[in-house]
C-alpha cells in the first residue's frame, strides 16, 4: 500500500496543502487516505480537519482522515509514529505524511517506510537550495533524502521514488522561470528526482485551507457556478496527479 511523504525543510512551500490536496483526491476514487500529521508544533492538518468538520456540519464532502501524534515526554514519538503508519497502511488506506519544516523527529522514519517522497518548493532559486547548492553539494532535504536512499540500498529494497513539486508559480510571465526551470532540470538529473508538475500562486488555496476545504469540494454535481479560477485551479490539481502517478480525479 501506498505511504507518500511530503518533505521540505524549508517551510511555507505548500506542504500540508499538497498533503490534504492528495488524500481528498485519493478519497474520491473511492480509496481510503490517512493523512498523518507530523507536524507537531503547527498541526495545520489538524486545524484543517477542524475547519472542515466545521465548514461541512455534515453535509457532503470527502471524508478525510487527519491523525496526529500525541506529545508525550517520553522519548516513544518515532515509534509511535511507525506504529501509526504502519497500522494504517496494513489497513489498506494510501498513507499521506505531512512533515513540518526543517524535517522533524519523524523525517527519518517517514523517509524508511515511503513508497514516494513528494517535494514542493517554491518557485525561487534561494528555494533550490533545500535541494543541492550551486555547486552541487546537497542541502538539507537532499542530504536526508541521499542517507534514505543510502540505508535503502544497504537494506536492498527499491529505490525511494522522489518527485518536486514547483509551487505559487506565477500567473503571469516569471522573470525567474527560466532560470529556475534551467536549475531543477540539472537538479532532477544530478539529485535523481522527477519534476512532477506545478500549482500557480492562486489566492484560492489559501481561502480554502481555512475553511477546511480542498478544490475538490468546489466541484459536486448540480454546482454549475463554479468560478473560472477554480477550473483552472483543478484542471492544474489533475495534471499534476497524473504526474505524481496518482489517477486523475473527474
Ligand atoms: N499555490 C498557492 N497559491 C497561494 N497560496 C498558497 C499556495 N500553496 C500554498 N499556499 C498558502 O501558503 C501558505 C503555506 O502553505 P502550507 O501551509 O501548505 O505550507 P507548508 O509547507 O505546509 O508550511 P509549513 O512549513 O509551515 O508547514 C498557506 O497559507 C497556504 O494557503
Ligand atoms: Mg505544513
Amino acid at each position: 500500500m501506498q505511504v507518500i511523504t511530503i518533505a521540505n525543510t524549508k517551510g511555507g512551500v505548500g506542504k500540508s496543502t499538497l498533503a490534504l490536496h492528495l488524500a481528498a483526491a485519493i478519497q474520491r476514487q473511492g480509496l481510503s487516505a490517512s493523512v498523518i500529521d507530523a507536524d507537531l508544533g503547527q498541526r495545520s492538518a489538524a486545524w484543517f480537519l477542524e475547519r472542515r468538520y466545521a465548514r461541512l456540519n455534515g453535509k457532503a464532502g470527502e471524508p478525510i482522515s487527519v491523525m496526529t501524534l500525541a506529545r508525550k515526554p517520553d522519548g516513544t514519538l518515532v515509534q509511535r509514529f511507525t506504529e501509526l503508519v504502519k497500522a494504517e497502511r496494513d489497513k489498506g488506506r494510501r498513507v499521506i505524511i505531512d512533515t513540518p519544516a526543517g524535517g522533524g523527529r519523524c523525517l527519518n522514519a517517514a523517509l524508511d517506510l515511503s513508497t514516494l517522497v513528494v517535494t514542493p518548493i517554491n518557485e525561487s532559486l534561494m528555494d533550490l537550495n533545500a535541494i543541492a547548492d550551486d555547486e552541487g553539494r546537497p542541502g538539507a532535504l537532499g542530504q536526508k533524502m541521499e542517507a534514505a536512499r543510502e540505508r535503502r540500498e544497504a537494506g536492498q529494497r527499491p529505490k525511494l521514488e522522489w518527485r518536486v513539486v514547483v509551487n505559487r508559480v506565477s500567473p503571469l510571465i516569471s522573470r525567474n522561470a527560466g532560470k529556475v526551470g534551467d536549475r531543477l532540470r540539472l537538479l532532477a538529473e544530478a539529485r535523481d528526482f522527477e519534476i512532477a508538475g506545478h500549482l500557480v500562486e492562486r489566492m484560492l488555496y489559501r481561502e480554502l485551507f481555512e475553511e477546511g476545504l480542498t478544490l475538490f469540494d468546489l466541484f459536486r454535481p448540480g454546482l454549475d457556478d463554479v468560478p473560472e479560477s477554480a477550473r483552472k485551479a483543478r484542471d492544474e490539481m489533475q495534471t499534476l496527479l497524473t504526474g505524481l502517478g496518482l489517477p486523475a480525479v473527474l
